[in-house]
């Protein structure tokens, strides 16, 4: 059995990967998707994949995609479409990849799953982005802007008034690709603030961690630092809720404590990684992350699709 490990970078995620596989006598190879081709003169199925020649992957992990032009990311997110069209499992999938990376089509699919998660606006108007700015302000709402395909707490901003300091709304030509995805801000419980990162793995939430800081952004790229965090059950059936929505096979998810009038704590998924790091949060648990999500693509999604393949004509397509 050969896996294929999708990343533009290699390093402590993808030597956990291989060690995981190693584990299971699976070969695992690094693979850039920069480096994947379309080829319909080279091979049957049209796909060029270095280190496989004619041949394609039993299955693909996915574990990061650079970013590039606009045509760059279509050719990468192809190959994935193409492998899952072709049979091969991949984990991620490209369709729940792309759900999980815009992250207004995320905030889209958990408000119409029923999943809490705070009001959120994307458009393409400065102007009615400035109206709801000032229609939140109103009602005492301050905004966070994000760029639409960000990742570690870069790029956000606050927009409105917070702590008595009035914050407006960039232009959004810089950094923003001429978008506006805001979010209501959802303020600190206790200083300093935190979030949660819960893993879910195969459906199930496998570990959990909190992210504390004195900064607003609780990112671990940010400077926050991780702590232990029991996985409670409320907290574990939000987080498989979330990663069920967006159809992912793991996720890694942030949720933010959120204080209600009665002094209560309620919780709301702020967003939902379909390409999540771990590093940091298995420095504060026991549970081997590398080897549940190489189990679960092994026992669930790869076993899952031969099984499939076997019933389906697709698999006349493969030895063909
Ligand atoms: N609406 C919000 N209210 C309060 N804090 C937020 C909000 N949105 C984001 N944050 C903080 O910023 C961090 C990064 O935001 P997130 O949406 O997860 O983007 P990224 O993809 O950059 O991680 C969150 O983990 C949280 O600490
Ligand atoms: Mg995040």
């Amino acid at each position: 059995m050969r896996i294929a490990i999708l990343t533009d970078e290699t390093g402590w995620h993808t030597r956990q990967l291989q060690t995981a596989l190693r584990r299971r006598g699976v070969v695992g190879r690094c693979v850039d998707l920069a480096d994947c081709r379309i080829d319909t003169a080279a091979a049957w199925h049209g796909l060029a994949i270095p280190g496989y020649g004619r041949e394609l992957p039993d299955a693909a992990i996915v574990r990061g995609i650079a970013g590039g032009t606009f045509e760059q990311v279509t050719k990468r997110l192809g190959v994935l479409h193409a492998l899952r069209e072709l049979g091969v499992p991949v984990y991620n999938d490209a369709r729940a990849i792309e759900r999980s990376v815009d992250k207004s089509m995320t905030s889209l699919l958990l408000h119409a799953a029923g999943i809490p998660t705070p009001p959120t606006w994307a458009t393409e108007s400065a102007a009615q982005a400035q109206r709801i700015a000032i229609r939140e302000g109103a009602a005492g709402h301050a905004l966070v802007l994000k760029p639409l395909f960000g990742s570690q707490g870069k790029g956000l901003q606050l927009v409105g008034e917070v702590d008595g300091v009035h914050h407006p709304l960039p232009p959004l030509d810089r950094g923003y690709g001429s978008m506006a995805y805001l979010q209501r801000f959802v303020p600190p419980v206790c200083d300093p603030g935190f979030d949660w990162r819960v893993l879910v793995v195969g459906g199930r939430a496998v570990t959990a961690m909190r992210r504390v800081s004195r900064h607003w952004i609780h990112n671990v790229a940010q400077g926050a630092r991780c702590e232990p965090q029991t996985l409670t059950t409320p907290l574990a059936a939000l987080a498989e809720r979330a990663a069920a929505a967006l159809d992912l096979d793991y996720a890694g998810v942030d949720i933010v404590p959120v204080a209600t009038d009665t002094h209560e704590i309620e919780m709301q998924v702020i967003e939902v990684n379909g390409v999540a790091a771990w590093h940091g949060l298995q420095r504060v648990t026991d549970f081997n992350i590398a080897a549940a999500l190489i189990d679960d693509l092994l026992d669930r999604k790869h076993a899952g699709a031969a099984l499939q393949q076997a019933a389906g004509p697709r698999s006349a397509a493969r030895s063909a």
